[in-house]
C-alpha cells in the first residue's frame, strides 16, 4: 500500500484514478484548484467508494502552499494530472499555458525535491507525436509539437526525464494517453467540459441529450476506410487502472519510461457515431463539414509496451465507452451541472 498525491485529482481522469487506486488499497490525497472541476467531486467519490479523500485546495503554481502540502505528510509518489488541456485555447493564450503547465510543473517538482519524493507518474498525451507518419504509433516515433498545448507536454516530459537523468528523481512514467472517453459506471463522475465541447464524445453526448442540434463531422475525405478521422478511444476506467499499474511499477523501478496508453484499435468518427447509436438507441443527426485544421487522418497506439512494462491492457469495448459516457451525460442533465454545485 502506498500514499499517493494526485494533482488535478478532482478532474476527469484524476477522479477515476482516485477510485481505482482506492480499490487497490492505496491511500489517496487529492490536490486541485477546482479551475476545471466541480467541488462536488470529493463527495461523489465518497458515494462511490465510501472513503473521505483528503483534499488540498491548492494551485500547483503556489510554491508556499505546495511546500505545506508536502510538509503535512510523506508521499511515496505523485501522479501529476493538473494541467490546462484545450488545444485551441493554448494557441490563443500561450503564456497562460506555459505558466500553468510548465511553471506549475516546475513548482511541483521543486516541492517534491525539497520533500524527498522521487517518483512521479505524468499525464502526457499522444499529441507529442504531432502528425504521426505511421500507425500504430510506438513510443520510439518522432516527437513533434503542432500546438502550444503539445509543446508544453514535450517540455514537461523533457524536464522530468532530465531530473531523473541527474538523479533528482528516481523514477518517472510518462504516460501518453490517446483519446480517453467514457465515465465511471455509477454515472456519478465523468467529463464535464465548459462551453461548447471541442472533443467528439462530449459533443456527441450533448447532441444525444438534444442540447445541440447535430454533430458536424470534420471531413469525410481523409485516406481512411470511410473517409472520416480515425482515433484510439480508451475507456477512462481502463486508463485509471493503467495508472494503478504504472504507479505500482514506479515504486520499484528506476529511470524514465514513456508508455503509450491506448487500445491499439482505431475507430472512425462514423464508427463511433454508429456504436453510440447502438449502445443508447438514440439517433444522432450529423452533417459533414470541412476538415478541422491540424487534425491527423489517423492516430492509434501500439500499446505493447504497457503490457510488457506493467502488465496493463485495455479491457473495455467501444460500446462500453458509449454506454458509460451516455449514462454520465443523462445523469448530469437531470441534476444541476456539477460545475455549478
Ligand atoms: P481535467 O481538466 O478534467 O483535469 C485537470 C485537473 O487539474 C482539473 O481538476 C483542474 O481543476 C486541475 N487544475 C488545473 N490547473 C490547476 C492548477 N494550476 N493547480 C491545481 N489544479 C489545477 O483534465 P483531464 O482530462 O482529467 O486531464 C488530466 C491530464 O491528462 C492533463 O494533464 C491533460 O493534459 C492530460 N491528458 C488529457 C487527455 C484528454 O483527452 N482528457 C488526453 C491526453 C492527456
Ligand atoms: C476526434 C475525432 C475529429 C469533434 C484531442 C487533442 C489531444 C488529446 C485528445 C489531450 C477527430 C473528429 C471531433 C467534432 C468531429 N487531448 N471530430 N467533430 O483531436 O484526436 O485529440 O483530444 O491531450 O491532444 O488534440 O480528439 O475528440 O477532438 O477528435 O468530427 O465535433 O473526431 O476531427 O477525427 P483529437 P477529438
Amino acid at each position: 500500500m502506498a500514499r499517493i498525491l494526485l494533482t488535478g485529482g478532482a478532474g476527469f481522469i484524476g477522479s477515476h484514478t482516485a477510485v481505482a487506486l482506492q480499490g487497490r488499497g492505496h491511500d489517496v490525497v487529492l490536490l486541485d484548484n477546482f479551475s476545471n472541476a466541480s467541488r462536488s467531486v470529493p463527495a461523489r467519490l465518497k458515494e462511490i467508494t465510501g472513503v473521505d479523500y483528503p483534499v488540498h485546495d491548492v494551485d500547483i503554481r503556489d510554491m508556499d502552499a505546495m511546500q505545506r502540502v508536502f510538509a503535512t505528510e510523506p508521499y511515496d509518489a505523485v501522479i501529476h494530472f493538473a494541467a490546462l488541456k484545450a488545444v485551441g485555447e493554448s494557441e490563443e493564450n500561450p503564456l497562460h499555458y506555459f505558466d500553468v503547465n510548465v511553471a506549475g510543473t516546475l513548482k511541483l517538482l521543486t516541492a517534491m525535491r525539497h520533500a524527498g519524493v522521487g517518483r512521479i507518474v505524468f499525464s502526457s498525451s499522444a499529441t507529442v507525436y504531432g502528425a504521426p507518419e505511421h500507425c500504430p504509433i510506438a513510443e520510439s516515433a518522432p516527437l513533434h509539437a503542432t500546438n502550444i498545448y503539445g509543446r508544453t507536454k514535450l517540455i514537461m516530459e523533457d524536464m522530468i526525464s532530465d531530473l531523473v537523468r541527474t538523479g533528482m528523481l528516481s523514477s518517472a512514467f510518462l504516460l501518453r494517453y490517446f483519446n480517453p472517453v467514457g465515465a465511471h459506471p455509477s454515472g456519478l463522475i465523468g467529463e464535464d467540459p465548459r462551453g461548447v465541447p471541442a472533443n467528439l464524445m462530449p459533443y456527441l453526448c450533448q447532441v444525444a441529450a438534444r442540447q445541440r442540434d447535430r454533430l458536424t463531422i470534420f471531413g469525410d475525405d481523409y485516406p481512411t476506410p470511410d473517409g472520416t478521422g480515425v482515433r484510439d478511444y480508451l475507456h477512462v476506467m481502463d486508463l485509471a487502472e493503467a495508472h494503478c499499474a504504472a504507479v505500482e511499477k514506479a515504486l520499484g523501478t528506476e529511470g524514465t519510461h514513456a508508455v503509450n496508453l491506448g487500445t491499439g484499435t482505431g475507430y472512425s468518427v462514423l464508427e463511433l457515431v454508429h456504436a453510440f447509436e447502438n449502445a443508447t438507441g438514440i439517433n444522432i443527426p450529423y452533417q459533414i463539414g470541412p476538415r478541422r485544421p491540424g487534425d491527423a487522418p489517423a492516430c492509434y497506439a501500439n500499446p505493447a509496451l504497457a503490457r510488457t512494462m506493467f502488465g496493463w491492457s485495455a479491457k473495455r469495448t467501444l460500446l462500453d465507452m458509449c454506454r458509460d459516457s451516455w449514462h454520465w451525460q443523462s445523469m448530469s442533465v437531470k441534476i444541476p451541472s456539477p460545475i455549478n454545485l
